[in-house]
């Protein structure tokens, strides 16, 4: 099973990407090949609706190759200005249904503020309906997030830190769950 992280901030230091990795790492810890794909590192160009897609530079179908491989998802976003990055959004543009259609998704979001990053989770749960994926019904996130985390990566928060473990697990098993009803699907 491959459970693919995408962490949504441009920032090269991200908070976000270091909570998606806990969550990954869960994932791995219950029997997943995971893969972390860090949009600062990427450089996806804007999305345009052109008609020849494959004139995309490689970096968007190298993409759309990892998200279409993946049997489920982990999607993490910073909270801009109430929402999700503009980033991600642009990345997730050139997604199409078919890509993500039945996969389950992880959801989780970082804020700056100490209410926590509520509006974009919950965007994202709406993108990703709209992909016919289907969201965990748990979607944490982390406030203060520039403040959350110890030197080594963890979550100072006991209780956030294994929420986010727990989500990483609940995916492996919603996505074996999952598999045989994905299996018969037409593609
Ligand atoms: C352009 C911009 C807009 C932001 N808007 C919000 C916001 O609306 N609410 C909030 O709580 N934090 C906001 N923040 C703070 C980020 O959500 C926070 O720093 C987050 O941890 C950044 O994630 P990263 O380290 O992965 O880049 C904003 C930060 C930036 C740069």
């Amino acid at each position: 099973m491959k459970i693919v992280g995408i962490a949504g901030s441009m920032n090269t230091n991200s908070t976000t990407k270091q909570a998606v990795q806990i969550v990954l790492d869960a994932a791995r810890e219950a029997g997943a090949t995971v893969e972390m794909i860090h949009l600062a590192d990427w450089k996806i160009p804007i999305y345009d609706d052109r008609e020849d897609t494959s004139t995309y530079p490689e970096v968007v179908h190298s993409f759309i190759k990892a998200v279409s491989e993946a049997d489920g998802l982990i999607i993490g976003s910073p909270e801009y200005h109430g929402t999700i990055t503009g980033s991600l959004k642009n990345a997730l543009d050139f997604l199409e249904g078919r890509h993500l259609r039945d996969k389950h998704v992880a959801l989780i979001g970082t804020a700056g503020g100490s209410m926590g990053a509520t509006n974009t989770v919950n965007t994202l749960q709406l993108i990703m309906r709209n992909l016919h994926a289907w969201p965990l019904p748990s979607s944490p996130s982390i406030p203060s997030a520039y403040n959350a985390f110890t030197p080594e990566g963890k979550l100072k928060d006991e209780r956030l830190q294994a929420r986010l473990e727990l989500l990483g697990k609940q995916l492996v098993q919603y996505v074996q769950m999952m598999n045989p009803i994905r299996e018969k699907q037409p593609n």
